[in-house]
């Protein structure tokens, strides 16, 4: 099982007069960390074999055995089997070096007409495809979560907020459908730059090309690669694909930061809007009294590990001259923990929104302090002939009114409010309500229950919720 036999011998071993020291092995070594790219390597080695023997570069027999030893090896690292060696510094030699133990001479030729530079390039967009795909399906998720928490509160009414000062009502349905929208942009984002991770970079070889007759559309179609990398030079040397998906990824923290941020608020006791299940929460080793919101302060913070790998990828690449440099042999680990700090928390969010008890009446009394309903009455004025900013004017003192009563607007008699306008008539108080604000708002984007049942169907049949 072991590839012991070979492990003295590097790659370049002939050219060399002394090995390397066991520090510097250890600091130019990724095995530890680029295993990780195997299933993706054996995919791509495989599709090159097979255009290899297609265009007669190496026998049909070369590729049989190639195919056969590959299959081992698979098995072998999916059992757990397969013996990682740090003297073999890399995913893509170490398993050159088992195959070639495997299948002989045949296994040396794997490597006709390509670099590991091409090759790690390859690996990375196809592990990175994968990725894509399973967190675009990730967001949708989350999305119908947000969608179904959403369609039981049309008409529950919380106040909405800038400056976290209370603005004007809006129902929590319209306030989960502001991070839908986000979360269908977070989605769209990977759509788009699937595209260009999706490029086939093998064929670059070290960086000019190669000599041989390849057929790189071939491979591509093989590896269901949309187009092929089209300057040898930059498929080598170029990260950019995979900043553009941190870039993205750091926009998915930072909306889910907003997200989480609202959770810890709307769980503090002062604020009472939501509960969240205990599974989401812990206690204090102290405090007796205390269930902290642990999954969105952690989600919270997580995001900066996200931006910060999206910064340390942007200085990995800046000043690279061409081609490749092992500089690039640094874009894995925050790529992969870009990756599965991304899916870990859509993974959590998902369970965690649908989760999310509501505590309407909270929402309601919190709506009710704070006028904010002031601008409905300013509104109110103008229709009546008001210009906007005596409105404003009027109302600001309606407000004050109200403030030395300690009562919202809606609770001042007429007669008070007609002392600020003798505008105003009886009509007013359906205004000053939490629900005909809301009702007024009836537009594309309005928080108004018809416009908001409106969006919601909409995203019902984009999301294919039934
Ligand atoms: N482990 C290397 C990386 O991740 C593979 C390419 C190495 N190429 C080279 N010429 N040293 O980038």
């Amino acid at each position: 099982m072991s590839n012991s036999l070979d492990r003295k011998k590097e790659a370049w071993s002939a050219r060399f007069s002394e090995p390397v020291s066991e520090l510097v092995k250890r600091y130019t070594a990724s095995v530890d960390f680029d295993q990780r790219l195997a299933q993706a390597d054996i995919r791509a080695s495989l599709a090159h074999a097979q255009m290899l023997s297609e265009q007669g570069i190496i026998s049909s027999a070369d590729f049989d055995a190639i195919v056969e030893g590959m299959a081992k090896i698979k098995a072998e690292i999916d059992r757990h089997e397969f013996v990682w060696s740090v003297d073999l510094e890399d995913v893509h030699l170490n398993i050159e070096r088992r195959l070639t133990l495997l299948i002989g001479d045949a296994g040396k030729r794997l490597h006709t007409a390509r670099s590991r530079n091409d090759q790690v390039a390859t690996d990375i967009r196809l592990w990175l495809r994968d990725v894509i795909d399973s967190q675009y399906e990730l967001l949708q998720q989350l999305q119908q979560a947000l969608v179904g928490q959403a369609c039981a509160h049309t008409n529950t009414v919380m106040p909405g907020f800038t400056h976290l000062q209370v603005a004007q009502p809006v129902s929590f349905a319209h306030h989960l459908l502001a991070y839908v929208e986000m979360f269908s942009r977070d989605a769209e984002r990977l759509i788009d730059l699937r595209r260009r991770v999706n490029r086939l970079p093998l064929g670059a070889a070290a960086l000019a090309g190669t000599s041989f007759p390849i057929d790189r559309k071939r491979v591509a179609a093989l590896l269901a690669f949309d187009g092929l990398c089209e300057n040898s030079l930059d498929a080598v040397s170029d990260r950019d694909f995979a900043i553009e998906y941190c870039a993205a990824a750091s926009l998915i923290a930072v909306h889910l930061s907003r997200l989480s941020e609202e959770l810890v608020l709307w769980m503090s006791p002062n604020i009472g809007f939501i509960d969240l299940p205990d599974r989401f929460c812990t206690g204090s080793s102290i405090m007796p009294q205390k269930k902290n919101p642990d999954v969105p302060e952690l989600a919270r913070g997580k995001t900066g590990r996200v931006v910060g790998h999206l910064m340390g990828l942007l200085m990995l690449m800046k000043a690279q001259p061409l081609a490749y440099n092992k500089d690039n042999q640094e874009d894995k680990e925050p790529l992969f923990d870009t990756a599965d700090t991304i899916s870990d928390s859509l993974l959590i969010f998902i369970d965690l929104v649908a989760g999310i008890v509501v505590k309407a009446e909270r929402m309601r009394e919190a709506a009710g302090r704070g006028y904010a309903t002031a601008t409905d009455l300013a509104d109110y004025l103008v229709r009546k002939g008001m210009p906007f900013r005596d409105a404003h004017e009027a109302v600001a003192l309606a407000v004050r009114e109200a403030d030395r009563e300690g009562i919202d607007l809606g609770a001042l008699p007429l007669s008070r409010l007609r002392q600020c306008s003798n505008l105003i008539d009886e009509d007013v108080f359906e205004v000053l309500s939490l629900e005909g604000s809301l009702a007024a708002r009836n537009h594309p984007g309005g928080t108004a229950p018809d416009a908001v049942l409106a969006a919601l169907a909409r995203h019902r049949e984009r999301l294919g919720i039934r």
